[in-house]
Parts: structure tokens; sequence; C-alpha cells
């Protein structure tokens, strides 16, 4: 897998430097574009779709903002999500409306993320437990 550090590099050099990141361009983006699958902070507590981790969740694990910064080259945004100078990761033909990212739209998203209440991934409930606690047999 050494596509997504290669392109993440990419991005890094070619990211305007001194732009300051805007937390509310950010949030209209997660709304546009994010919200129809992720819960969002407040945004839709009881919406995103069930298999697709909360924005909180992600934001709480500890690699959490370096998933952000490369959501999409991770599946499935793969399948949807185009950047303006790199060419499609996928040729399937994309099973969401596809969107566009820029490096500064992604600094944006990345500044209302750190906005959000983080979760912490061991106090999550899951099915017959809490998050990591749960130990088999219990
Ligand atoms: C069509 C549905 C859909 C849309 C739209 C979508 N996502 Fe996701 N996203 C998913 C799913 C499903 C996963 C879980 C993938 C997995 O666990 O394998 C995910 C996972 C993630 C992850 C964690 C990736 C990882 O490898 O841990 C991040 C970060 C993320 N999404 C960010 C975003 C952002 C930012 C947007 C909007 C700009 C967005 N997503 C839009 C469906 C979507």
């Amino acid at each position: 897998m050494l596509r997504l550090p290669v392109i993440a590099a990419c991005l890094l050099i070619t990211s305007p430097g001194g732009a300051a990141s805007d937390a509310a361009k950010g949030r209209a983006i997660a709304v546009d574009h994010c919200k129809r699958c992720h819960v969002v902070g407040d945004l839709n507590k009881f919406g995103g779709i069930g298999s697709t981790p909360s924005f909180q969740l992600i934001a709480g694990m500890q690699d959490g903002m370096e998933r952000f910064q490369t959501f999409y080259a991770r599946r499935p945004h793969t399948n949807f999500v185009r950047l303006p100078n790199l060419p499609r990761f996928s040729k399937a033909p994309p099973y969401a409306i596809p969107f566009t990212v820029t490096e500064a739209s992604i600094e944006n998203l990345i500044a209302f993320v750190k906005t959000l209440k983080v979760r912490d991934v061991n106090q999550v409930p899951v099915v017959g437990g809490v998050g990591r606690k749960r130990q088999l047999g219990q």
C-alpha cells in the first residue's frame, strides 16, 4: 500500500504555505459531502449510515487526523472522491455521488473536525460490551 503515503506526500509538497484553514468552510464541506454517510458531531446525531464510523470516533483515534488528511485515498472514498490534479483512484463506476476536494478544503475540514467533541474508542458501546474492553465469554 505504497500509494497512500506517496500521494499524501505529494499533497503536502504542493500545499500552499501560510493559508489559514477555516473551520466554517470545513463544516460546510462536511454538511455537503460527508454527513450523508457519517454522523458528524451534532449536525446529524441520528443520521449517517450505521456501518460508517462517526467523525467523533475517527477523531478520537490515535492517528485520527492522519486518517482525515488522507481520507480520499482510503476505502470507500477512492471510488467517489476526486482531486483536481490527480488521476482517479478507481476506474469503477461511482456508487455514491462523486465530489472533488482540494488540499485547502481538506485543511478546512480538519480545522472543523478539531472543533468536535471526540469520542474515546474504549468507551464506545458495541453489541455485548463496551469498546476494546469487551472480552469473549462475558
Ligand atoms: C458514500 C458514503 C461516504 C461518504 C460520502 C463519505 N464517507 Fe468517509 N467513510 C465511509 C465508510 C463506509 C467508512 C468506513 C470504511 C472502513 O471502515 O473500511 C468511512 C471512513 C472514513 C474515514 C476513516 C478511514 C480509515 O481508513 O480509517 C475518514 C477519515 C472519512 N471516512 C472521512 C470522510 C470525509 C472527510 C468525508 C466527506 C468529505 C467522507 N468521509 C465522506 C463512507 C463515506
